[in-house]
């Protein structure tokens, strides 16, 4: 089966074409860097976020997750750093006030990385360069900051006193909450806190589809632990021999390629420094692997001096080859105690933890928070599902059956005979009560089968004459088109295992 590389703009119209997602607001022109989610991307959305919540809080007996509010009060963001740093470059042309981040204006004219570049060596390499303005051609104007966060109002009255951010990030409202959090779910330490939800950036220049937006969603976890046992991480044979590409930042001062290492080597070699991180690290890689992406176009990338954020003393990006290049699919930053700091000096609340062991009150250190976008991974498992299929000229989604919109279809296999729409139904409306079903009556059982092949459903159920007589029912494979004749009262049972994974042709009797 063909796996052709598809470009992002191709992947937006197949999405928009069968209902996974559409530009917000179409109908008025829409708006840039907002998306609406169709029924198949809604599902397909909530089938990442499950699986993601079940490894990473429910299974996990040192991770508590919560869900803070998406207007938090000012001071969050002011401790944070984001009122006074969340900010990217931006140049707007002096003749058509046409807006550019700076970065990737720079990125897509010299084929460099930008991203970190101080606002002096931008406006250098702008004017060394004579880079104008991609709509009119007309001069730049200097570079100059600009703060992403959304403001908006609380209450009825408008003033700056009842001026508000939407969150940028997930994560600020763990550290607000940490306290309570620590106490009610009587946490020790190494401990982690999740939160998955909308966090909204007012981005300079949204681009390629999904993966720049506005309004978005993150799924974000940070991990603390004991300032003095930061190297203690208990899981690490788990992951020893788990392997990646890496890319550090040494090997990129001295341009040298990825390389396949496992976490082992990573460690013995001191390239990535502390275990905790190198086991987050191995645990996401293997999260987006375990659920069928393509490891091959993953590598792990540290960030260079210059790129790291204000908090962050270490960073190392996941990331995916997208059509588009090597781009951030996850940020997993050591963040130290940086944040708890901040709003203990903020707010003048004590939010450090007893330490039993030295009788001590102490302040965790974040030594690993995986912050992941919805919508990134969204991306990621469309693009590796995705393959065209010659023989059956349609695509076929082959999406892990976890995370398949729509598991199963169940077909009568002629619309106009009302025993056989029966049976049909009564299969769909039993399977529906366990996971997400169609029941489709339309055009030939081919046209059906290939309808199913492309929103990735990963079986069908077709129930003929034959149904009728002996009770039983062909379930059809959409990754091989594999056909078994099964029990119609196994049918659920055979569907469920081989979900799971085992062979289809084990479970019933093969259609020749
Ligand atoms: N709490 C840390 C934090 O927010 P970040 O690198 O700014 O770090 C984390 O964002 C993740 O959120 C990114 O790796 C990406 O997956 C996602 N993300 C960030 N900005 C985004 C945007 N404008 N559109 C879509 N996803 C975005």
């Amino acid at each position: 089966m063909e796996k052709p590389k598809i470009t992002i703009e191709e992947m937006a119209a197949f999405c928009k074409r069968k209902g996974f997602v559409y530009p917000s607001s179409e109908i008025y022109g829409g708006i840039s860097g907002f998306y609406d989610f169709g029924h198949l991307g809604v599902e397909l959305k909530n089938n990442i976020k499950k699986e993601w919540w079940k490894s990473f809080v429910q299974q996990r007996d040192d991770i508590v997750g919560i869900d803070g509010s998406i207007v938090t009060h000012p001071m969050v963001w002011k401790a944070s750093g984001h009122v006074d740093g969340f900010t990217d470059i931006l140049v707007d042309c002096k003749k058509c006030g046409m807006r550019y981040r700076a970065d990737t204006l720079l990125e897509d004219k010299l084929k460099i990385a930008a991203d970190g570049m101080q606002i002096q060596e931008i406006s250098k390499r702008i004017k060394d360069n004579k880079i104008k303005c991609q709509k009119c051609g007309s001069e730049l104007g200097e570079p100059k900051r600009f703060n992403l966060m959304f403001t908006t109002n609380v209450g009825p009255v408008q003033s700056s006193s009842s001026a508000a951010f939407l969150r940028p990030e997930t994560a600020q409202l763990i550290f607000a909450n940490f306290r309570l959090v620590q106490e009610n779910a009587r946490l020790k330490l190494p401990f982690g806190i999740a939160q998955m939800g909308k966090a909204f950036r007012n981005e300079i220049s949204p681009r390629d589809f999904l993966f720049r937006m506005r309004e978005f969603e993150q799924m974000e976890i940070e991990y603390f632990v004991h300032p003095e046992k930061y190297d203690e991480c208990p899981f690490i044979d788990d992951v020893l021999d788990y392997e990646m590409n890496i890319l550090s930042a040494d090997m990129q001062k001295n341009n040298k390629k990825m390389e396949k290492m496992s976490i082992k080597e990573c460690l013995s070699k001191k390239i990535i420094k502390t275990r905790w991180h190198a086991y987050w690290l191995a645990l996401m890689h293997k999260w987006f692997i375990d659920l069928d992406a393509d490891s091959s176009r993953f590598r792990v990338r540290q960030h260079v001096k210059d790129e790291l954020s204000h908090y962050a003393l270490d960073t190392w990006d996941l990331e995916y080859e997208f059509p588009f290049g090597w781009k951030e699919l996850q940020g997993l930053s050591n963040r130290t105690d940086f944040d708890l700091k901040q709003h203990i000096e903020h707010a003048k609340t004590d939010l450090s933890i007893f330490d039993e062991e030295t009788k001590k009150k102490i302040i965790p250190h974040v030594i690993c928070e995986p912050s992941q976008g919805v919508e990134r991974a969204f991306l990621v498992f469309m693009f590796d599902a995705y393959h065209y299929d010659k023989s059956r000229d349609n695509v076929v989604m082959k999406l892990h059956p976890k995370l398949c919109p729509v598991k199963t279809g169940i077909f009568p296999l002629v619309s106009n005979k009302a025993d056989i729409v029966k049976k049909a139904r009564g299969v769909y409306d039993e399977l529906k009560q366990s996971w997400a079903c169609t029941f489709d009556l339309g055009g030939s059982i081919g046209r059906r089968y290939a309808r199913a092949d492309e929103t990735g459903v990963y079986a069908c159920v077709t129930i003929d004459h034959e149904s009728l007589e002996d009770e039983m029912a062909t379930v059809r494979s959409r990754d091989t088109t594999e056909q078994v004749r099964v029990k119609i009262s196994e049918v659920k049972d055979v569907l469920r295992r081989f979900m799971e994974g085992e062979k289809l042709g084990k479970l019933g009797k093969s259609v020749e």
